[in-house]
């Protein structure tokens, strides 16, 4: 528990700041981002609201104000709306556990026009992002995804688990959009990142170093980080290994603490009990 609690520490330390910068207008004006308009706007937004009524109003209220059972969508933007529904998270089933990424249940233009409808409800929030990969640099993509994401989706994108049962999700088979989606609205446990945080450049970088790179991986067998250089694969060492050394040592206090607390109540301990393994033995019976 103490590695998990260090863990969670960890992460917030070093991802708090982001999300403090993470202003709302920040998000929008990134220059890879830009509104995806569809052929015939006022058929998707009624297409739209037929499927919005029939699968989310009953959580999300019938102008997506909000219900006990799931959360005001009003001034989310079409780009929240659609990576959540785009992933299988949502419509969900069972409202109290974390959503998880199961086969959409709507296609591309069903899905769209949900977004597109929601958005039309009020202002706000970040449009479907339109990424353009041409020119995007994977090897500075692979510095950004090592700094920033693997920390909790791991330098593979395999995923992890974080505190409280919760997890990461593994990256490999996302979306383009999907992931430019995710780095500027911070879905769920994961932080935002803000233009200041990850340049609309960076973002192309690291979209193209997980759509290509994490979903395709070029070596099979061992870890070869993507094959980017000495450079970044040293970093990626170092940042793993003051990770680790760190998380050693919040759990090794941990323990400390807890065998201090044991060796004060002598009347707690069994009779002949033996010092906790590991431990220095304590001259604790007179
Ligand atoms: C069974 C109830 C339920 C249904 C049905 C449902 N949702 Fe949700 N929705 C939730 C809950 C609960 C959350 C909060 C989940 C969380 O944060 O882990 C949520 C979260 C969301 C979010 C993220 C909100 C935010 O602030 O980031 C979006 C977007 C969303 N839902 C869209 C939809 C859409 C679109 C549909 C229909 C296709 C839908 N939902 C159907 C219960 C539901
Ligand atoms: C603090 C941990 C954390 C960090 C850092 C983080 N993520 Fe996430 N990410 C998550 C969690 C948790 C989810 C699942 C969202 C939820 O709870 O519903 C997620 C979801 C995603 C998804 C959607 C996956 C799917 O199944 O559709 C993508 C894409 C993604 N992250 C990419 C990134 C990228 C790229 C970065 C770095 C720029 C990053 N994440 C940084 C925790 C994190």
């Amino acid at each position: 528990m103490g590695v998990v609690v260090g863990a969670l520490a960890l992460a917030s330390v070093l991802f708090s700041p982001h999300a403090a910068t993470a202003g709302p207008g920040a998000s929008l004006s990134s220059a890879v981002l830009a509104s995806a308009s569809a052929p015939n706007h006022r058929a998707a937004l009624s297409l739209g609201r037929t499927l919005f009524d029939e699968n989310c109003s009953s959580c999300h209220g019938v102008s997506a104000q909000g219900s006990a059972l799931g959360p005001n969508l009003r001034g989310l933007g079409a780009g929240t709306v659609d990576l959540w529904v785009s992933s299988g998270w949502m419509p969900l089933a069972n409202p109290a556990i974390q959503p998880i990424r199961k086969p959409a249940l709507f296609d591309r233009a069903q899905t769209t026009s949900i977004a597109q409808y929601v958005a039309s409800l009020a202002p706000g929030g970040l449009p479907i992002p339109k990424v353009d990969l041409a020119g995007a640099n994977s090897a500075e993509g692979f510095s950004v995804f090592a700094l920033n994401c693997a920390p909790c989706h791991t330098v593979t994108g395999a995923g992890d688990a974080l505190a409280d049962g919760l997890s990461a999700p593994s990256l490999h088979g996302v979306t383009a959009t999907q992931v430019a989606e995710a780095v500027r609205t911070g879905p769920g446990n994961m932080p935002r990142f803000s233009t200041f945080t990850i340049s609309p450049t960076q973002l192309t970088d690291v979209v193209d170093y997980v759509t290509k790179h994490i979903e395709h991986p070029s070596s099979p067998g061992g870890l070869s980080l993507g094959g980017v250089g000495p450079v970044a694969e040293g970093f990626v060492g170092l940042f793993v290994g003051v990770g680790v050394c760190v998380l050693i040592a919040l759990w090794i206090g941990d323990r400390n603490e807890r065998e201090d607390t044991d060796g004060h109540g002598d009347a707690h301990s069994p009779p002949g009990g033996e010092p906790p393994s590991g431990s220095e033995p304590e001259v604790a019976h007179a």
